[in-house]
């Protein structure tokens, strides 16, 4: 008897449920949809809303470009900001300003907000919020899409979006620019736990004083944290493998900048600092008696100071680059 009751009333929920998520579908729909209000998101959506298309951005913070708010952790842009120019054909300036995005109004440019030729990352935060609320743009803050699948709906095939309070949109289109936003953790590496990541690690160069650091990687991350924390720390390691690519040398932008690389001058001029040639997939570490942190199995024949090798380091710091979020 009880059973049936039970039965009957959770059967009533369910088609309570149900009607409640058709409603929602109902509700929502819209041609276009985007996650993420960053640069990408935000010029996606300037144009499509200049196209007079049905569109929306989702964006799981309260603010657009919140990568910015954090990134990079010594809030220095790599770039390029390029004020003056001596020219004033738009297009030419535009060259040299890597910040700004595309848009019918010429006020609206990173150069406005800022003079440095490597700007300060909060100005970009506050251009790009400037940029999103100068156009109007359509974004739905502090919704966190957690699912995007395809459904069938009036025989037409859509996506579905479900946001972290399962409310349900409908898209046609569905379009994701989050970027590269999740640290990268190498796989199956012994010990991984005991080294702390460039999302997390203090920025403040007291903290790195008299120890002895080891830096996984070597991009821009890697160097950035290298040069901050070159003069406050005893000997500073960095395994990377394949060699430091070089900007200078490859002509491509993602590699190293002249504007972190000075660490490699202290390198070549046999200063406490040490670079070395290694897979860090292959690498593991342990913790030694006295609480310090080994990397194991010593795979490579580099020349980093062996002592400092075999007694371990006080810290070691993960810079190895960013994924998608592909858990969508
Ligand atoms: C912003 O830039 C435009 C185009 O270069 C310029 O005409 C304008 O005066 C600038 N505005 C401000 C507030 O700096
Ligand atoms: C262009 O952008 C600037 C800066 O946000 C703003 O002050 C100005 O009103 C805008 N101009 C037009 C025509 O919308
Ligand atoms: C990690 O280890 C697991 C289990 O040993 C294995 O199945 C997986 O393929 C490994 N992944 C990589 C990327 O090596
Ligand atoms: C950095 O750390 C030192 C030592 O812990 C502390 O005295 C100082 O106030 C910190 N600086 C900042 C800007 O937080």
């Amino acid at each position: 008897m009880k059973k049936n009751i039970l039965l009957t009333l959770s059967i009533l929920v369910l088609l309570e449920l149900l009607s409640m998520i058709q409603a929602q579908i109902t509700l929502k729909l819209y041609k276009y949809c985007i996650v993420g209000s960053g640069p990408g998101g935000l010029q996606m959506a300037y144009f499509l809303k200049k196209a007079n298309r049905k569109y929306i951005v989702f964006e799981k913070n309260k603010i657009s470009g919140s990568f910015f708010t954090h990134y990079p952790r010594h809030r220095q842009l790599l770039s390029v900001n390029k004020k003056f120019t001596g020219a004033k054909n738009a297009e030419f300036n535009l060259r040299h300003d890597w910040n700004s995005l595309l848009s019918d109004n010429a006020s609206l440019i990173m150069p406005n907000y800022s003079d440095k030729y490597y700007p300060h990352a909060d100005e970009l935060v506050r251009y790009l919020n400037d940029y999103a609320n100068q156009f109007k743009l359509n974004i739905q803050y502090d919704t966190n899409i957690v699912r995007i699948s395809r459904v069938h709906y009036k025989k037409k095939i859509k996506f579905k979006m479900m946001d972290q309070r399962n409310t349900l949109t409908l898209c046609d289109v569905a379009i994701v620019s989050t970027g590269l936003s999740v640290p990268y953790i190498p796989p199956n590496i012994t010990g991984i736990d005991l080294t702390e990541g460039y999302e997390s690690i203090s920025t403040n160069a007291s903290d790195y004083e008299g120890q002895s650091v080891l830096i996984l990687g070597q991009g821009n991350s890697a160097f950035e944290t290298a040069q901050a924390i070159s003069s406050t720390c005893n000997f500073l390691h960095m395994h990377g493998r394949g060699g430091v690519r070089l900007a200078t040398s490859t002509h491509y932008i993602g590699d190293v900048r002249a504007v972190n690389s000075k660490v490699i001058d202290s390198y070549q001029l046999k200063t406490l600092d040490g670079l070395n040639e290694q897979d860090i997939r292959k690498m593991g570490f342990v913790k030694t008696p006295d609480n310090r942190i080994k990397d194991c199995p010593k795979t490579s024949k580099g020349d980093l100071e062996d002592d400092i090798r075999n007694s371990g380091y006080d810290r070691v710091i993960r810079c190895l680059g960013f994924q998608v979020l592909l858990k969508i």
